[in-house]
């Protein structure tokens, strides 16, 4: 099928159905491109609106896969969750309990599941949570989650086929303090504490701005919390919530990526609805490697310059670091820069794993277990390849390439936009679980692409 037959689907989730591509490289992308609600915010906004009495209203969410997941969930549980174009309205008046099956059912290939515990055992005091998915970059852990909730005083139980909670005292406020400041039990911590008995005190948070929107959420909701120079973030437990009207953050990560794949194409975007202060530190490092970029008030312009690519050294962080979500987009890139780059991965054990197939396509990139930046951190001297050297500029060629996860396959993406001749990529529709409308966009950006399976 080419461009033409897909356009007359264009009004159909193809993002979501397509699931092999072909794409001829060498053309620099064009165009502008609108950003909607950040996937990271939105699936948990969507959960928030458990905790409310009346119903929520949240706009500029995205048509991406791990939406309809929790979309599913939450109806599971019997909430009415309307859409009207990209405006969802959750009403949760009569939250029930449901069966183990049909969660199962519905929890998919998402991490976002264990964050309906605090909400549900507030409002029906159990909670079950079949085993997680999300990409495989790491053992993605649940144990600062587990530990959380039961300082809430949750009863946690495993069982062969997840997790039951119970709270049959209630659940109380709490003194935290995470081991890392993971962003996941900082929701975790922030969805359950709103509602219980007392003050909650949680140190070393994470504060990414995706945090930042949920907390924004929370206090229209009727929430009490603070959030100190020192990460530290104070809730003092309600009785009850209401419902919120809330327009989604913008996904700096979907930005990110389409600014690198016109940096290594030699292209230019503008990104509608992108904002400079999330995105501080990934405009250092774009400005550093030899993009430039111009911000307006409705959004963003990245291109190429022209002339060299630089090399870069760059060391992934909790906000406001450079996000780990970024590096991946960047790794192809920095293929290209005239010299050498290392990437100094801190967040996850194993990110690199989407380097094996840019070197089938002729990227020079090592990866070590050393940590190759400022500071050790916590997988320095455990054997995980989490710091990459990249070597350029090298021209890379077409391949067949299968999509691993959501990041490194939009990395497999931009790299054979990037490569000479021809590249069949398999497994897109991993792609569409994080960036709407993904064919569409292509189009839009003058991609040279059929879809072919
Ligand atoms: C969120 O994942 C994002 N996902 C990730 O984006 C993002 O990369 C990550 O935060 C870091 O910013 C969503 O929001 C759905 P973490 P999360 O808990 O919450 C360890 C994407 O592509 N850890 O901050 O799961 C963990 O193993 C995704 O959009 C534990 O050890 O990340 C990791 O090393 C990828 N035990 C580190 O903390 C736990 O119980 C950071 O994880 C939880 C986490």
């Amino acid at each position: 099928m080419d461009n033409n037959d897909f356009s007359s689907r264009a009004g159909a989730s193809v993002g979501m159905t397509a699931d092999a591509i072909r794409v001829r490289g060498g053309k620099p992308i064009q165009g502008r491109l609108k950003m909607k609600g950040a996937k990271n915010l939105v699936t948990k906004a969507m959960v928030a609106a458990l905790l409310g009495q009346t119903p929520s209203e949240l706009r500029s969410v995205p048509e991406i896969s791990d939406v309809q997941v929790v979309r599913g969930l939450l109806e599971v549980y019997g909430v009415v969750v309307e859409s009207d174009g990209d405006t969802l309205r959750l009403d949760p008046a009569n939250v029930e309990r449901a069966h183990e099956t049909s969660i199962n059912a519905h929890a998919g290939s998402s991490r976002i599941p264990i964050l309906f515990c605090g909400p549900l055992l507030h409002r029906l005091g159990e909670a079950f949570i079949p085993d997680l998915g999300g990409c495989h970059i790491g053992d993605r852990p649940i144990d600062f989650h587990l530990d959380v909730l039961r300082n809430f005083g949750a009863v946690v139980d495993k069982l062969p086929t997840g997790i039951r909670m119970s709270a049959p005292e209630g659940l109380h406020g709490a003194k935290i303090n995470l081991p890392y400041p993971s962003v996941g039990a900082t929701e975790q911590v922030l969805l359950t504490a709103v509602m219980a008995k007392g003050r909650t005190e949680l140190s070393g948070a994470a504060v990414e701005p995706e945090i930042m929107d949920l907390i924004n959420i929370l206090q229209k909701m009727g929430a009490v919390i603070s959030v100190d120079t020192d990460r530290t973030i104070r809730i003092e437990g309600v009785d009850s919530l209401d419902g919120y009207s809330h327009t989604a953050l913008f996904d700096r990560n979907e930005a990110a990526s389409w600014a690198c794949a016109a940096l290594a194409t030699g292209g230019d975007v503008f990104l509608e609805g992108a904002q400079q202060p999330e995105m501080i530190t990934f405009l250092n490092v774009f400005r550093k490697a030899g993009g430039a970029f111009e911000v307006q008030d409705d959004g963003i312009r990245f291109w190429h310059p022209g002339g060299d690519l630089k090399p870069v050294v760059v060391e992934t962080d909790v906000h406001p670091g450079f996000m780990t979500d970024w590096q991946q987009p960047l790794v192809v890139a920095l293929a290209k820069a005239n010299g050498i780059s290392i990437v100094h991965e801190t967040v996850y054990e194993q990110r690199f794993g989407f380097t094996e197939a840019l070197v089938k396509m002729g990227a020079y990139i090592q990866i070590h277990t050393e940590c190759l930046g400022s500071h050790a951190c916590r997988f320095g001297q455990r054997n995980y390849q989490h710091s990459a050297v990249i070597a350029g500029p090298v021209e890379l060629h077409g391949a067949d390439i299968t999509v691993p996860d959501l990041r490194g396959g939009f990395s497999h993406f931009v790299a054979a936009l990037t490569a000479e001749g021809e590249s069949t990529i398999k497994n897109v529709g991993i792609i569409a679980r994080g960036y709407e409308h993904f064919l569409e966009k292509m189009q839009t950006l003058g991609v040279d692409f059929e879809v072919i399976g």
